[in-house]
């Protein structure tokens, strides 16, 4: 009986240190993953941050598939070789690679801002009810899916979604909602940031399929403020200039529920950044969004100015720049990058080993 027992005793005994040491294992795995004791970077990940950033450079550097935009003419000037990458953490830390200081224009990346701002100001519900959150699944210039779903349900991140959405903005007045549209920029850049004039010129005189959506859209009431005039501000909206590593600073601002990691500002609420980045999830490449989820696991966002940003809730923002675009309007470089990136990195949040 006495031995029973102590056997008995021997084998919670060890069951207690198999469980201990398995727990203070996997703590010290996620420490080293994640942060240091302070709350900052590890040494470790900053050797495979820079690693994986370098890697992805040099791999891609000379890959000219693709090519610019040119429906919007100033963009095909843009010098087509441009090729940058960069993280910033969620403690604020920088990594960069190649051309930081080329400035582009935001274009469609703006659009996720625009909506931040929006579900910030006016509710969760409102954008659903008045917009719409659904993947189209067109091209994001369509007009079909206006006219199908009579100006319903389109999501703010394709153009007739992003023009009603600018339209939304808070502000009496034109200049009103430029001011609100321009200081959530910066503030989740970081920095002051300007208009790209000439690109500005440039779609707004070539932007009469933009000014159409805009009128669709009002025919079914989903304007919520003067049609011309809101394409106008959608249009320097995404003109506003910005470099690789503004966009990643974005990106960081989502990472880290809505306070810039960098100036510490918070821009928008958690619950703000919980909304909009299924929006990404499900709408940020266009009509290659599932492709990009269904491979990398993480909200994104393009534009035509050749800029992809990736969100890493709670522990990057990652961008690259590289002007070529694919059919989709996506640039290619920059998917391949931050791809490279996510799957080096183990970034995939779906990517999970079994216990
Ligand atoms: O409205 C447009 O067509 C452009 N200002 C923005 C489009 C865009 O960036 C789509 N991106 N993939």
């Amino acid at each position: 009986m006495k031995k029973r027992y102590s056997g008995f005793l021997t084998t919670v005994l060890a069951c207690f240190l198999f469980c201990f040491s398995g727990l203070s294992f996997e703590a010290n795995a996620q420490k080293k993953k994640s942060k240091t004791k302070d709350g900052t970077t590890a040494t470790s990940d900053k050797g495979s941050i820079e690693a994986a950033l370098n890697e992805a450079y040099t791999k891609y550097k000379d890959l000219k598939e693709g090519k610019n935009a040119d429906y919007i003419p100033e963009l095909a000037k843009v010098p087509s070789e441009q090729f940058a990458i960069v993280i910033v953490t969620t403690d604020g830390q920088v990594f960069s690679k190649g051309d930081i200081d080329a400035l582009f224009s935001i274009q469609s990346i703006s659009k996720v801002i625009t909506l931040a701002r929006n579900i910030e100001d006016h509710g969760a519900q409102a954008i659903q009810d008045k917009i719409g959150v659904d993947p189209t699944g067109e091209k994001f210039n369509s007009a079909v899916i206006v006219e199908n779903k009579k100006g319903k349900e389109i999501n703010p991140l394709v153009n007739a979604g992003a023009i009603a959405s600018t339209s939304m903005i808070k502000g009496k007045d034109y200049n009103e909602k430029w001011n609100t549209i321009m200081q959530v920029h910066n503030d989740f850049a970081g920095r002051q940031l300007a208009v790209n004039d000439p690109v500005y010129k440039s779609e707004a005189a070539t932007n009469q399929h933009n000014q159409a959506l805009a009128s669709l859209m009002n025919s079914f009431e989903r304007m919520y403020f003067d049609p011309p005039q809101s394409v106008d501000i959608y249009t320097k909206q995404c003109a506003i200039n910005v470099n690789t590593k503004d966009l990643a600073q974005m990106a960081a601002t989502f990472a880290n529920g809505g306070t810039n990691p960098v100036t510490k500002k918070k821009v928008v609420s958690p619950q703000t950044v919980a909304h909009t980045l299924p929006v990404m999830a499900t709408c940020g490449l266009y009509d290659d969004s599932g492709i990009w989820f269904y491979n990398v696991g993480l909200p994104a966002k393009s534009g035509v100015g050749g800029g992809i940003i990736a969100v890493v809730p709670g522990q990057y923002g990652i961008a690259a720049f590289s002007p070529r675009l694919d059919e989709a309007g996506n640039s290619v470089r920059a998917q391949k990058a931050i791809t490279d990136i996510v799957n080096k990195l183990n970034l995939n949040p779906y990517l999970v080993q079994p216990k």
